[in-house]
């Protein structure tokens, strides 16, 4: 008899997942019997290997018939972080960065567990919204290979950051930042601030001291190309707050005044020394084998892999995305990932942008009317039923241009759809994870259902829809928007 331990305080959905995972364990031919709310127990002849026990995402204890007890990895992975909420979702190098939008790692993971039924070896995952590559990391972690995209650069740049922490030697680092810290404190005051178009700007952003601070600091980072990465994104994780940009915003909003805080040198210290104490007691309990994995700066769209992956596992965008690049602007400015000028264009770049002129939306609309992308029908006539329920005296610029953003967006989801079928194995799966959004025009709230759409849409190039499973009370990280629903999907696709 093995007897498994549920860990407490788990929403319906992981209870699920949890369940799924045992299913998968025990081949599908096992009674899973749920003896008290939290404790499970499955009679069974086979000998499941320790190694894929664990693995198991939502256990705190299995019980082996032989009566010997095992701890799945990853509840020791979360301990490392000395965390005492519900769980930990920054263990490893996955807290190095506050990306907004970003997964909680343990779904991945218990996806990876049960699309992949604990495989590990010889296995390809792609994400195609890579983000702050959470997919990545936990794939790593897990020994598997990984690949991801993302058009925000310094999505890549965190990406790689998470990276490389996780093989760099991390007493060497605690050297390499205390000698940065040390030069950058005693030349700050004599740093000459220059008149480039990324300085200017920069120089409107954040009070001179702070400027010279943070650029005396990069000069000293940039000598140090193992660490430099890193420190740029922790260092990118706080710009905010010492900017004049309204951290709480994630859209520009400048700020008449900064509050006082803490010195600019003195706060990334505390962030550089507790980062790097936390990945330290995480090398202490982790015992597998880190597959270092990569990310590179392209669309998903006009992404061609030369190999083909097993499994796609994404959050994609929103039909009413986050600003992604507007809230980061700032350190994409300062890590010279992007300049000023090229701002706009790359929050134009991404999927479910709200940004577009007259002009194109003008365009957008004739394609949208005549639906020249051939969008299946739900889809098509929920935009349609946007458009005509417009108030064009009342409804202003923002409002008038959400149907054709919509349409551009399942467009585009169209094309990436398309696209990654060329990606991923016969057989293999698309997992997306993905929420309904509200919008009101003319007065009359709506709910679109992207994740349902989205499988329409799928299943309109070939994909086979699966279906849509709630994970209610499961939010995007960071998001407190008001045209969020409080729940995402999980939508299966399968290749055939
Ligand atoms: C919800 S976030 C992904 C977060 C990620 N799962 C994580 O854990 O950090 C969606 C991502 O899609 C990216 N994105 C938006 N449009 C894109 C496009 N056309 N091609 C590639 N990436 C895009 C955004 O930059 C953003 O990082």
């Amino acid at each position: 008899m093995y007897k498994f331990r549920l860990r407490p305080r788990l929403f319906e959905y992981e209870k699920k997942f949890a369940k799924s995972e045992l299913k998968i364990l025990f081949g599908n031919k096992e009674e899973i019997i749920s003896v008290q709310n939290n404790y499970f127990e499955v009679d069974s002849e086979y000998c499941i290997p320790k190694k894929m026990l664990q693995k198991l995402t939502y256990f705190k204890e299995v019980v082996l018939p032989n009566g010997e007890r095992l701890i799945p990895d990853i509840i020791s992975w979360e301990l490392s972080t000395y965390n005492n909420k519900r769980y930990s979702t920054r263990y490893s190098s996955h807290g190095i960065h506050e990306y907004k939008g970003k997964f909680n790692p343990q779904t991945v993971h218990s996806l990876i567990n049960q699309f992949l039924n604990f495989e590990t070896e010889d296995v390809k995952i792609y994400d195609p919204y890579a983000g702050s590559g959470t997919t990545l990391l936990e794939a790593s972690l897990l020994g598997i290979d990984a690949f991801g995209t993302d058009v925000n650069p310094m999505a890549v740049l965190i990406s790689k950051a998470k990276q490389d922490s996780m093989v760099c030697d991390l007493d060497k680092f605690n050297d390499v930042w205390d000698t940065c810290i040390a030069k950058a404190n005693k030349e700050w005051k004599q740093i000459e601030l220059g008149v480039s178009e990324r300085e200017v700007y920069l120089q409107k952003w954040f009070p001179i001291d702070t400027l010279k601070k943070i650029e005396t600091l990069k000069l000293q980072i940039e000598k140090e190309e193992e660490f430099r990465d890193i420190l740029m994104v922790v260092i990118s994780n706080i710009l905010r707050e010492y900017s004049y940009q309204e951290p709480g915003d994630l859209r520009i909003r400048r700020r008449k005044e900064i509050p006082d805080q803490i010195d600019i040198f003195d706060r990334i210290s505390e962030d550089v020394n507790k980062y790097i104490e936390r990945l330290k007691r995480f090398k202490n309990v982790y015992k597998g084998k880190f597959k270092k994995n990569s990310q590179i700066y392209f669309s998903n769209i006009e992404y061609k892999s030369q190999q083909k992956f097993d499994i796609a596992i994404t959050s994609p965008p929103y039909a009413t995305a986050l600003p992604y690049i507007d809230t980061q602007r700032l350190s994409i400015v300062w890590t010279k990932r992007g300049k000023p000028s090229e701002i706009k264009e790359l929050d134009a770049s991404l999927t479910g942008s709200r940004e577009a002129t007259k002009l194109k939306l003008d365009k957008l609309r004739a394609e949208m009317i005549e639906n020249q992308a051939n969008l299946p029908k739900k889809t098509i006539s929920l935009i349609s039923n946007l458009e005509s329920s417009l108030d064009l005296k009342n409804d202003g610029f923002r409002r008038k241009a959400t149907p054709p953003l919509m349409y551009q967006y399942f467009k585009e989801m169209k094309k990436m759809f398309q696209n990654l079928k060329t990606n991923i194995k016969d057989g293999g799966y698309y997992l997306l994870v993905v929420g309904k959004n509200k919008t009101t025009l003319g007065g009359i709230e709506f709910v679109i259902d992207t994740p349902g759409l989205l499988g329409e849409v799928a299943e309109s190039v070939g994909w086979q829809f699966i279906g849509v499973e709630e994970l209610q009370t499961y939010k995007r990280y960071g998001i407190n928007s008001k045209n969020a629903v409080n729940a995402e999907g999980l939508v299966v696709l399968k290749k055939i």
